[in-house]
């Protein structure tokens, strides 16, 4: 008799449910630094900033493994710049990432050690192939949750310090109702 094991991860909507399924939130106040206007960010400090929803089958560090998430963006602004992820390089530059749009709408900001960037537009069912060399951000530039999917490896690792030191080199505003994107 062969046991056939049920699944214990299911899709919700656009959100996963089921067993390990780890849940963390970043408030504003997590990361007022990383605004430009960081004293805007400190007035909203208690406001959810984007929340991710993982899947870690293996030990982080592990080498071959996959680990899977889901981060919800919140709408808004922060003074004039659209409310964003943090934002990280991987520690091991020949790890790279998928990102894939599930509901809402903005931008994936792609950026180089040597600063250089390009912006990908994020829609519902859109992929993005994230290279190992490029630092990653989300921004929701749309007027509900943004939803992305992830899958990346378990021995990619974070790098944030960089992104933490020096910004990215491209920030996202709306000024009278328009989204600009800055180079910085
Ligand atoms: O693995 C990823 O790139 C994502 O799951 C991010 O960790 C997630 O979007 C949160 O962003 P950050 O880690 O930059 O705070
Ligand atoms: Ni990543």
């Amino acid at each position: 008799m062969v046991n056939i094991i049920q699944p214990s991860i299911f899709f919700q909507g656009v959100s996963l449910k089921g067993q390990n399924i780890i849940e963390k939130s970043t408030k504003i106040g997590d990361y007022t630094s990383y605004y430009l206007d960081s004293n805007a960010a400190l007035a909203q400090k208690n406001e959810l900033a984007y929340s991710v929803q993982c899947y870690f089958p293996v030990e982080a560090g592990q080498d071959g493994g996959l680990f899977w998430g889901i981060t919800n963006i919140s709408s808004g602004l922060v003074g004039n710049e659209f409310i964003f992820t943090k934002g990280h390089f991987h520690a091991k530059k020949q790890c790279a990432e998928y990102y894939w749009g599930l509901e809402g709408e903005g931008l994936l900001i792609l950026m180089k050690e040597d600063r250089s960037f390009s912006v990908e537009k994020v829609i519902p069912n859109s992929l993005h192939y994230i290279r190992g060399d490029q630092a990653h951000r989300l921004v929701n530039t749309g007027s509900s949750v943004l939803r992305v999917g992830a899958c990346w490896g378990s021995d990619a690792g974070y790098d944030y310090e960089s992104i933490q030191k020096e910004g990215f080199s491209c920030r996202v505003f709306q000024y009278d109702g328009n989204i600009s994107i800055e180079k910085v």
